[in-house]
């Protein structure tokens, strides 16, 4: 075997890898057309007399709910603020547990902070996704919701999460911000549990720089969430009240970034059947390489294929292999490194780990006194353990098979090397 490039060896690759970007690398005419229609219109907030049927806001609801097959979508202007509609929505508020995993985006945490309620660390298990069995050991009394992530477009194991919450009682709320287009056992994500959320921000599977949406079948929640993403909803949106009024912000999307994401949908179903196809193709080729481990819904229908991640013996070898890849030509990263400031990893949520609020205080902790919630380093060991030693690639639709086999001939070098 060749000498490795981090030990001046030749590189298996001297092409740059692909972006780390998908739907925004494919901005094209069709969305400058969308875009200039609206400017031509010179209707760039979606309420005005003219109707919420001409509004590219209330079109691309409409969208969602014929893809996700459910009764309501509400656009939003981001995906945190998505997460803090549905959790109104769900009825969450001060003194509430809200479960979330170890492994997220920052904001999945501090959406049910900055609602008063406290976000209870749970496991994530080798699929990056909440572990049901860790979800259901963090339950208390106070637990209203669980929000449920599907990292890096691998579904959660929703049948598990559902049963466990339906037996206590707890609303579910999916957070697909990473899994836009998913299914689990043929069902869309964000439609299985009680509300789903999605975000539209540039990294994501489409995008229009900023932007979200929530789902729901329940007209209830769908109303409590129009109320809190817009004080005056009640103005703009009711048909009939089903709720009374309390205040909101403005998380309104604009016509412009909904206009953008119509575009962007339409071009969802090819990305995602190339993502799809590459990462099973990828998986396949790996299946030989004993010395790396990858979880058995990698390259499933539980996978969109947005990103390859394998885990190896220890820390050490992680940082070590993610090194060595980079230095071939496939830029890789371990997913937990002690000495990077990474917002996906519970560790670095400080806030949280300082039980701090916006004004020094300890606002909602400091209603639950007494109660015991704690956090450190060693909340969830499993997920901090996992997460050391996994190595990361960032996957897209333009990977072709050519680069695909750089990645396995990049990994086999590495492994016969290193591992
Ligand atoms: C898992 C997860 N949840 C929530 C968000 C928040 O989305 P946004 O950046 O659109 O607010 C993100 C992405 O940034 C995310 O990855």
């Amino acid at each position: 075997m060749e000498k490795l490039a981090i030990h001046g060896g030749t590189p298996v690759r001297s092409k740059p890898w692909v972006s780390k970007y998908m739907g925004s690398e494919e901005l094209g005419v069709e969305e400058k057309a969308r875009v200039l229609r609206v400017l031509k219109k010179k209707r760039i907030f979606r309420y005005l007399p003219s109707g919420l049927e001409t509004s590219e806001a209330s079109a691309l609801e409409e969208e969602y709910k014929s893809f996700l097959g459910t009764n309501y979508a509400l656009a939003v202007n981001s995906g945190t603020s998505a997460l803090i509609c549905a959790l109104v929505a769900a009825g969450v508020g001060p003194g509430h547990e809200v479960i979330i995993p170890a492994y997220t985006w920052v904001a999945t945490a501090a959406a049910a902070a900055v609602l008063g309620a406290v976000p209870i660390l749970a496991e994530v298990d080798s699929s990056l996704t909440l572990d049901p069995a860790d979800l259901e050991a963090k339950i208390t009394s106070r637990t209203k919701a669980v929000v449920v992530v599907h990292m890096r477009g691998i579904s959660a194991a929703m049948d598990e999460i559902m049963a466990v919450a339906n037996k206590h009682d707890l609303m579910v709320i999916e957070d697909a911000a990473q899994a836009n287009g998913g299914t689990y056992g043929g069902r869309r994500l964000g439609s299985i549990g009680h509300l789903g959320c999605f975000s539209l921000q540039q990294s994501k599977v489409i995008a229009a720089g900023e932007g979200g949406m929530v789902v729901t079948d329940s007209e209830e929640m769908w109303q409590r969430a129009v109320l809190y993403h817009d004080g005056a909803g009640y103005q703009f949106r009711f048909v009939e009240r089903k709720i009374p009024a309390f205040p909101g912000q403005n998380y309104r999307l604009t016509e412009l970034q909904a206009a953008l994401s119509l575009g962007q949908l339409e071009k969802m179903p090819a990305i995602l059947a190339r993502t799809r196809e590459n990462k099973r193709k990828l998986v396949e080729r790996l299946k030989e390489q004993q010395k790396i481990e990858l979880s058995p819904v990698f390259g499933t229908e539980r996978d969109l294929g947005v990103s390859l991640i394998f885990y190896v013996e220890n820390e050490e070898k992680a940082r070590l292999t993610a090194q060595a890849l980079t230095a071939e030509g496939i830029p890789a990263f371990q997913v937990y490194d002690s000495q990077a400031n990474d917002q996906h990893i519970y560790v670095n949520w400080e806030f949280l780990m300082a039980k701090r609020d916006a004004w020094g205080g300890s606002f909602p902790w400091s209603l639950l006194e007494g109660d015991g919630v704690e956090y450190s380093k060693d909340s969830c060991p499993k997920t901090l353990g996992l997460l050391g030693r996994a190595v990361q690639i960032h996957l897209n639709h333009l990977v072709s098979d050519a680069d695909l086999q750089d990645v396995e001939a990049a990994i086999n070098k590495v492994a016969f090397h290193l591992l």
